[in-house]
């Protein structure tokens, strides 16, 4: 199924509130939050207290994309903020089956975010504690970044384990998704969008508008 996942990173934060309720309005179907600890990534920006006061706002659901180092120090703080998934980086853990395991024991969905140069092989022995793999379509650290063409055979590839393997497992795509990538990667088997620079938050236009018009480009 396909999902809008607005990345709240990329709104305006003196307005995350009127923000969220026009999103909602809209139609989105979860929210992407992006933690970055200024060591897995050369940026810092949101956290638990965040999720919390977003988790306020919204009954959607929130999907934590964690990109720090040892994520799993931070599995309980994210849940007891009120998030609903969270995705792990692969290169970030020295522990990933482990820290799956336990964002699900949690009753959280478990996925697990790969870099760009990152094959896929990591997630062989994982994919059963997994319920969905971020591909991340430009190195994570900041919005508005060039999507890496070579993504596309990668999310293909991906699809085609999935399908041969009947695994449940969504993938989401993340980092400048527009509407020239967008139509890329559905045809290459993406199912979820964040929604960033290049979409929901495309300057010139209403947030209304811009999720009408992603919506849209995801249902060709
Ligand atoms: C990048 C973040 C993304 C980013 C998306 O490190 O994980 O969620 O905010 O923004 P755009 O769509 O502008 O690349
Ligand atoms: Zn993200």
């Amino acid at each position: 199924m396909m999902k809008l996942s607005p990345s709240l990173m990329c709104t305006d934060l003196a307005n995350v509130a009127k923000d969220i309720n026009e999103l909602d309005a809209a139609g989105v179907d979860q929210y992407h939050i992006d933690i970055m600890d200024g060591q897995f990534v050369p940026n810092f920006t949101l956290g638990p207290d965040f999720i919390h006061a977003v988790r306020q706002q919204t009954e959607k659901p929130l999907d934590i994309h964690a990109m720090v180092e040892m994520p799993e120090r931070f599995i309980d703080l994210f849940h007891d903020a009120g998030a609903d998934m969270i995705a792990i980086h692969a290169e970030a853990t020295k522990n990933l089956q482990g820290t799956l395991t336990h964002i699900r024991d949690l009753g959280m969905k478990a996925g697990v975010a790969i870099n760009p140069s990152t094959p896929l092989d990591v997630l062989n022995y994982v994919f059963n504690v997994s319920d969905y793999v971020i591909v991340m379509t430009v190195n994570p650290g900041f919005a508005g970044q060039k999507f890496i063409p070579a993504m596309y055979g990668k999310i293909r590839e991906l699809k085609q384990i999935i399908t041969e393997k009947h695994l449940d497992i969504a993938i989401e795509v993340d980092g400048n998704l527009g509407t020239e990538t967008i139509p890329k990667c559905i045809e290459a088997g993406a199912e979820w969008f964040v929604g960033g620079s290049s979409s929901v938050y495309k300057k010139g236009h209403s947030l209304t508008d811009n999720v009408q018009t992603t919506k849209h480009l995801m249902a060709q």
